[in-house]
């Protein structure tokens, strides 16, 4: 079976719709969604509606799905993602809110010994930058493979024997060959709001018969992206730091 994962998606269409077209040639069964449907960009019902209608789509919830939702309040939250938590509260239709609502809070069993989650497996808020939260996460629950998001930055963390080692995605491709023995922590960075100076959107592919975890970056119209934006009056900079990738 080959899964889609995606993560941190944050309402931007046009990046979505460029992952689905780089996608769907390469091929996929199933999609996994991490969390962060919505939040900071101007399509949330569009985004909703598209990946409501992919094949097997097996999605949890964010921390800005949740605030969206309004289980939450935007405690923790800086001024622009606030101001746009707020914004896609008042614009979200009533079927998105639902499904927003509907959303599992991670971590969720994919298949056997291999999960989603959207902070840590252990924090769905919490962020996964360093091998120090690596390590209580490997301590904290047997997976053999964890897919996690919400840091925007692709990469996967691997524990061998005692050792963690940490694999950044730099280029535009990132291969991962999971070895029996060993357990990962995998990023597919996110599909809307890059964050690693690379602007490009962001995700990854998983083959649980080959056991390889492919992740890409592919370019989209990251202005276009920014001028809805902007004309749905949103913070400024949410819409500069597509074009930045930060
Ligand atoms: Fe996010």
């Amino acid at each position: 079976m080959r899964f889609l994962v995606l993560s941190d998606l944050h309402s931007n269409l046009e990046a979505l719709q460029a992952v689905l077209a780089a996608a769907r040639p390469l091929g996929f069964e199933r999609v996994l969604v991490l969390g962060d449907v919505v939040g900071y960009g101007a399509d949330p019902n569009d985004v909703i509606e598209i990946l409501r209608n992919l094949p097997g789509v097996l999605a949890i919830r964010g921390n800005h799905d949740r605030v969206a939702a309004s289980f939450s309040d935007a405690e923790g939250f800086n001024e622009a993602a606030r101001l746009a938590a707020l914004w896609t509260r008042r614009t979200l239709a009533p079927a998105s809110v639902e499904f927003l609502a509907a959303l599992p809070k991670g971590p969720v069993e994919f298949a056997s010994g291999k999960f989603l989650c959207h902070g840590t497996p252990l924090d769905e808020d919490r962020y996964l930058l360093e091998e120090g939260e690596a390590r209580r996460c490997f301590d904290g629950m047997p997976f053999d493979l964890c897919f996690f998001g919400h840091t925007h930055f692709p990469g996967a963390f691997i524990l061998e024997g005692d050792r963690i080692s940490r694999r950044p995605a730099l280029g535009d491709e990132l291969v991962i060959e999971c070895q029996r023995g060993r357990r990962y922590l995998i990023n597919p960075g996110s599909v809307g709001q890059p964050r690693d100076r690379n602007p490009r959107c962001g995700f990854a592919l998983f083959d649980d018969a080959s056991d390889v975890v492919s992740i890409h970056r592919v370019p989209y119209p990251a202005a276009e992206a920014r001028e809805k934006i902007l004309r749905a009056g949103l913070p400024r900079w949410l819409g500069d730091r597509l074009i930045l990738g930060v």
